[in-house]
This record gives C-alpha cells, sequence and structure tokens, in this order.
C-alpha cells in the first residue's frame, strides 16, 4: 500500500444471521481511494450503501474480506482500538444523525474532543464557529427535540468537522435539507475536501451531487456494478481513469462468475 492510500477495501463481504438464514449483503467489495479524494457511493434503497460506510469507518465489522483505513487494518482491532482509530481519523455523518438526545447541540459537536479529553473553552468556541458556519449560531443551546431535522443533520455535520478529520464518511448528507440548505451542506462538504485535503465518501440518491465527486462506487445487491471516475478535479489523470475503467471491468467480471445470470437480468430489468 503507498503512503497516499487512505482507505483501502479488499474483498469486504457482510452476511447478517437472520430468521430466514445467512443474508449476505455485501458482496466482495474492493477499491482503493487515495488520500484527499472524493468518491460517491450509489445504488438503489437496499444495495448496502450504509452497511459499506460502517464496515470502512470501523463502526462495524465484516464477516470477510478486510478494510485498512489510515494504515490500520481493522480485522486486526478490538473494539477499543477501532474506536481510536475512528476518533482520530474519521468524521461520519449519519443517516439518522445519531445526536446525543440529552446534550445541546454546542455539547454534541463538542463530543469527539471531549472523548479525546481536549475540552475547554477554546474548543467551546471552535464548536460556536462551526455551528455557525452551518447556519446554527442561534440554536445552540437547543435539545435534538427541539431541532428540525435538517437543524439536526448541519448538526452532526458540525460535530463531523471537530476533529479535523483526515476521512469524512457522510451518508445523504443533504436528505433533509431544503434547496438553500443542501447548497449550504455541499459548499462544506467539499470545502473540507478541497482546503483541508479530507478524503471524502459519500452516500447519495442525488446524481448532481456523485457527480461533484471524482468517482463514484455503483452497488446493487450488495455487489459493485460500476467504479466510474468522473472527469473532477485531477480528470486529467489518464493512470486513473485507466484504472478505475480496470476496476470496473473487473467487478463486472466478478458478479458475472458468481451468477451468470445477473447482468441478464438486469439489463431486462432496466
Ligand atoms: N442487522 C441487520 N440484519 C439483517 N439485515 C440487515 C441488517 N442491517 C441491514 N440489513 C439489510 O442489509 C441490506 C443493506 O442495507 P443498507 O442499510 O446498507 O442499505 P442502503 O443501500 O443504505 O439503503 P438505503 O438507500 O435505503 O439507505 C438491506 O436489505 C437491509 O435490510
Ligand atoms: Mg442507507
Amino acid at each position: 500500500m503507498s503512503d497516499e492510500t487512505m482507505l483501502k477495501v479488499e474483498r469486504l463481504t457482510k452476511t447478517y444471521a437472520t430468521a430466514g438464514g445467512p443474508l449476505t449483503v455485501l458482496r466482495e467489495v474492493s477499491f482503493e481511494l487515495g488520500a484527499g479524494a472524493s468518491m460517491a457511493v450509489v445504488g438503489p434503497s437496499g444495495s448496502g450503501k450504509t452497511t459499506l460506510l460502517g464496515l470502512c469507518a470501523g463502526l462495524d465489522r465484516a464477516s470477510g474480506g478486510n478494510v485498512v483505513l489510515a494504515g490500520e487494518a481493522l480485522s486486526a482491532l478490538d473494539e477499543d482500538a477501532r474506536a481510536r482509530v475512528r476518533n482520530q481519523h474519521v468524521g461520519f455523518v449519519f443517516q439518522n444523525f445519531q445526536l446525543v438526545p440529552t446534550l445541546t447541540a454546542l455539547e454534541n459537536v463538542l463530543v469527539p474532543v471531549e472523548l479525546r479529553g481536549q475540552g475547554g473553552t477554546r474548543a467551546e468556541a471552535a464548536a460556536g464557529d462551526l455551528l455557525a458556519r452551518v447556519g446554527l449560531a442561534d440554536r445552540q443551546s437547543h435539545y435534538p427535540v427541539q431541532l428540525s431535522g435538517g437543524e439536526q443533520q448541519r448538526v452532526a455535520l458540525a460535530r463531523a468537522f471537530m476533529n479535523e478529520p483526515k476521512i469524512l464518511f457522510c451518508d445523504e448528507p443533504v436528505g433533509n435539507l431544503d434547496g438553500e440548505n443542501a447548497t449550504a451542506m455541499v459548499e462544506l462538504i467539499f470545502g473540507l475536501n478541497r482546503e483541508m485535503g479530507t478524503t471524502l465518501v459519500l452516500v447519495t440518491h442525488d446524481n448532481e451531487l456523485a457527480r461533484r465527486c471524482q468517482r463514484i462506487l455503483r452497488l446493487k445487491g450488495g455487489i459493485v456494478i460500476s467504479d466510474e471516475m468522473t472527469g473532477v478535479g485531477g480528470g486529467d489523470d489518464e493512470a486513473l481513469r485507466l484504472a478505475a475503467a480496470a476496476a470496473t471491468a473487473k467487478a463486472r467480471a466478478e458478479a458475472k462468475l458468481r451468477d451468470p445470470n445477473y447482468f441478464l437480468r438486469r439489463e431486462e430489468s432496466e
């Protein structure tokens, strides 16, 4: 792995035990993402996007394969060690926000630094600044139940920024926002990516937003059906484009190998 690799995912598989037997929701997903890169993960509901993000961020354990995040092989780490890696390197904006209900907006933004034992007045000022940047200067002392869905989402983004993460995972970051707030949120996310070199992985149903990323990974039924370079930022890098094209061809070949009728059925249904 080169020094420049921020995230390496190798044959990642997730299988749940369910009442109806084992259910594989992610199957042998592989990709490699360089530091500072941006990638959108797209696909229909239930295709495994949130599952993939949770595994990449070390929130959940894989059933097979491996994730190397900032040089750390997550499968080799116990829960405490994974929590340390998350706190050091990762920002996460969840699909359902996951704010702490008993803490105010400001206190929620402070959680990552409190976990590091680095709270204090300077941290509070930084958290206040972040809330102002997401348009919530006058909502600092509100509890989550006193905030709208879109406001909670913006608090979650401010919290994700608090640690100046090396890699930011966003699950439908603008899903609950209106046009104006969605635009502001997108500018913040890509601003962080540009200005601080934060690696960005975002799940979205919004094609326009996906197209702002350098790369689009498309999932269906838990497998990668395409891995495309969009030409954004470094779009003249032919080597990257070729590598992505090769990855797509490989993903399609592997999918076909596992299920020879897969693409036949897919083409029929589309
Ligand atoms: N704990 C679990 N036990 C069993 N199945 C699960 C569990 N969690 C998720 N799944 C299944 O895994 C599949 C993938 O879920 P996931 O949340 O990753 O989808 P998604 O692509 O994020 O969908 P959406 O766009 O609706 O958010 C779904 O079919 C879901 O029902
Ligand atoms: Mg999801």
